[in-house]
């Protein structure tokens, strides 16, 4: 039987709806025993069950999970199956556990690749993000373990995380940091929201009224609750009307007590708590629910791990080298050839179950070879010249070398940014060092976010990102290397050559307290595409082994009203000899925009999986969002009528196929004309159109140059006023032409301002 909310509601004390608004401990949140309210345990993911001995506790260990890659790992697959697939996984750990809530996914944007924190979150691409969450979140709810998305919002650098205050435009806020949030929500409708530290336009993320209730709660229908991010309410009180419902960790006695007097002066309305509490009701009976298994297979979870790294790992770079064939010996020089550098720091560091070591996996992929190992480079930032000079020796010695790399293990990591894009000095002269002594270098790099690479990748003739590949990554690598496996990982961010093309540049990371978002809408290729500026490899971008040829795309429509859905259909072949994973990717460029909008974005992708030979149909579907665009006039999405090119292909550069499809916005919105209203926005409502028509044929017309007038014939002051006039305010242009004697410009206006009105 459903608990009946409203009558435990009544029948709670003030004090304990002060208490379950605020957690009971580190994790969890506080039973009400004699009502029959459970307790809500969370803890950590986001890419494992990150359970410590004392569930209730932080102190101590964590217990061995399965490590899956990190989300930026886990992006590179495209696969939004694999991705629900490691949901439920997680949601089978997290009851064995005794899990209730797992705290991600974690779906920032990567505003910069500086930001520590990247490797958690999974693209540059709020619609590539928003997708893959929602499939995260329904595979573990649906195992009856609740998500909790993080960290809302606009949390993109951890540099002063606690306080900065990320100020940016409207539209900057909806189309790039809200969208992968709200596809989430809409979507998959996850139990809880993590707010973050940070401000945003001013007021922190736990007391911002406008992001937690009227766009979360009001706008996309959340039904669950809002959490702080650990330690991130200020004033409780302040939090609770902004819409925070729970504040963790507990717990906090002082600030019980603030609740309960606030309520008992006045000042804080009891029914804004009530609605805190009976958020925090639902889940904890919700929680329960589900019968939960209690044990899980850890073979299975690893080899899931391993699947999903088998799709993650991206291969940039390959002059013909790879896979390996025919090699006798190989020089594997760097320490993650024996210590996997498989996570990063902070929060979501978990403890693996198991885990495959590269070394191994080479053995056991290639027992014919005969491989070499060497340190190459140590644990830190040192330059240790004789490292370098043994491995230029063992590269020397053999067919090929492979250059295992990875940042010393703490610079990737939650609290703090990366100074630069860089690999440490030493690693740099490492590679020129073997490259010059072995060409056929292979670097991987394991990474949870780009490196600079145009120092050195110029020298080597491949170049593979491994990523965070959790656990099980390296059988997967050993299997690319030797072409067991065909890689199929597509960047989910732009690699840039340079840290100074890096949209973000001039405003990271802010100063003062304040960090401001000046590149606006432009970030990822958004940016790079609207400067049309060289990137060291696309978003996108990721090679096979195979080729997989493009046919021509079908449309289920070639007009459509904006409210319709628009299939789109394309047939892949692999034309290649090796079987092969494809994502096919589809990108929405408008043809015309009342505003500005990026050359193109990411609105569609399909994953493939092709025999040689075979031809398979992407078949991706578009609605009104691919076309809109967020007008902060409207305070609403619209489209403006008229084509958008479709663009579908390999990488975001990498374009095989276009089409076009007219789309007409079934309600015309038309801006409120006001006293600043320029000459262009009378004409565009079409109310003020004929009575500006009329008035500029009345008066204007012996004024004002007329655009009927051939150019050649135009006395460079009509130019000049062609060109200045239509922006100016009408207020303005009657001030200049006084256009009745009996009334002021001013009168003239209001008159015109209340015709509209009529
Ligand atoms: C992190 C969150 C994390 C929480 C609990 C915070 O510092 O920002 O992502 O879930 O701690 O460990």
């Amino acid at each position: 039987m459903k608990p009946d909310l409203e009558q435990i509601i009544k029948a709670m004390t003030l004090e304990e709806k002060a208490a379950l608004s605020i957690g009971a401990d580190f994790w969890s949140t506080t039973p009400i025993e004699r009502l029959g309210v459970p307790e809500v345990i969370c803890s950590d993911g986001p890419h494992g069950v990150r359970r410590m001995t004392d569930p209730h506790s932080s102190e101590g260990k964590s217990l061995p999970a399965t490590a899956f890659p990190t989300a930026s790992c886990a992006a590179s697959t495209w696969n939004q199956d694999l991705i629900e697939r490691e949901g439920e996984a997680l949601g089978e750990e997290c009851n064995a556990f005794g899990i209730d809530v797992l705290l991600g996914p974690g779906v920032c944007m990567k505003r910069s690749p500086l930001c520590g924190r990247n490797f958690e979150y999974f693209s540059e691409d709020p619609f590539l993000a928003g997708k893959l969450a929602a499939s995260w979140i329904k595979g573990l709810q649906r195992k009856g373990t609740g998500a909790s998305i993080k960290h809302y919002a606009v949390n993109n650098q951890e540099f002063h995380r606690m306080f900065v205050d990320a100020q940016l435009d409207e539209r900057t806020l909806r189309e790039i940091y809200l969208t992968a949030f709200e596809i989430a929500v809409k979507e998959a409708h996850p139990w809880t929201v993590m707010c973050s530290y940070n401000r945003v336009n001013g007021a922190y993320a736990s007391e911002n009224h406008k992001l937690l209730t009227e766009i979360l709660k009001d706008e996309w229908g959340f039904e669950g609750f809002v959490v702080s991010d650990w330690g991130a309410v200020h004033d409780r009180v302040a939090a609770l009307k902004a819409g925070l419902d729970l504040e963790m960790p507990g717990s906090q006695p002082a600030r019980m007590r603030e609740i309960v007097a606030a309520v008992k002066d006045g000042s804080l309305d009891e029914a804004v708590l009530d609605e805190a509490v009976r958020r925090i009701l639902r889940i904890a009976f919700k929680s329960k629910e589900k019968r939960k298994n209690k044990s899980y297979s850890q073979v299975e979870h690893h080899a899931l791990a391993r699947e999903i790294a088998s799709e993650g790992i991206v291969l940039l770079k390959n002059a013909g080298i790879l896979p390996f064939k025919g090699v006798k010996s190989v020089a594997v020089i760097g320490r993650t050839a024996l210590k996997p550098f498989f996570e990063g720091g902070g929060s979501s560091n978990v403890k693996p179950s198991e885990i495959d070591i590269p070394m191994d996996a080479l053995e056991e992929v290639a027992p014919q070879v005969s491989f070499t190992q060497v340190q190459g480079y140590p644990e830190n930032r040192e330059e240790q010249p004789n490292l370098i000079k043994e491995a230029v020796a063992a590269a020397k010695a053999a067919d090929v070398a492979l250059l295992m790399l990875a940042l010393p293990q703490w610079d990737e990591s939650e609290g703090y940014d990366r100074p630069d894009l860089n690999l440490t000095a030493h690693q740099i002269s490492l590679i020129k060092a073997v490259a010059k002594a072995q060409p056929k270098t292979v670097v991987v790099i394991n990474s949870g976010a780009p490196m600079a690479m145009c120092d050195w990748i110029d020298a080597v003739p491949a170049v593979l990102q491994a990523g965070m590949f959790g656990q099980g990554g390296a059988s997967p690598l050993a299997d690319i290397l030797f072409g067991r496996l065909n890689p199929s990982g597509k960047l989910a961010e732009t690699y840039p050559i340079k840290l100074e093309d890096t949209p973000a540049f001039l405003n990271w990371p802010g100063e003062n307290g304040v960090v401001r978002y000046g590149e606006g809408l432009f970030i990822g290729y958004r940016y790079y595409d609207a400067k049309k500026m060289p990137v060291q490899f696309p978003f996108g971008h990721g090679l096979s082994y195979t080729t997989f040829v493009y046919g021509e795309p079908k449309l289920s429509k070639q007009s459509m009203k904006a409210d319709d859905t628009l299939t789109v259909s394309i047939d892949v072949t692999n034309t290649g000899k090796m079987a092969g994973k494809e994502a096919v990717q589809l990108y929405v460029h408008p043809l015309q925009s009342k505003l500005a909008r990026p050359v193109k974005e990411l609105k569609g992708f399909a994953k493939l999986s092709l025999e040689p030979g075979e031809t398979k149909t992407a078949e991706i579907k578009l609605s009104r969002r691919a076309f809109a665009y967020y007008h902060p006039a409207h305070k609403d999405w619209v489209v403006d009528d008229g084509k958008f090119e479709l663009l579908i292909g390999a990488s975001s550069v990498d374009i095989r196929a276009r089409a076009e499809v007219t789309v007409v916005e079934n309600k015309k919105l038309s801006l409120p004309l006001h006293k600043e209203s320029t000459l262009r926005d009378w004409y565009a409502n079409p109310k003020g159109k004929p009575i500006i028509e009329a008035f500029m044929a009345k008066v204007a017309a012996t004024q004002l140059p007329t655009e009927a007038k051939p150019e050649s014939e135009r006395e460079p002051i009509e130019i000049f006023m062609n060109l200045m006039i239509p922006d100016m305010p009408l207020r303005d242009v009657l001030q200049f032409m006084k256009p009745d004697p009996k009334h002021s410009a001013q009168e003239v206006l209001e008159g015109m301002l209340a015709r509209v009105k009529k």
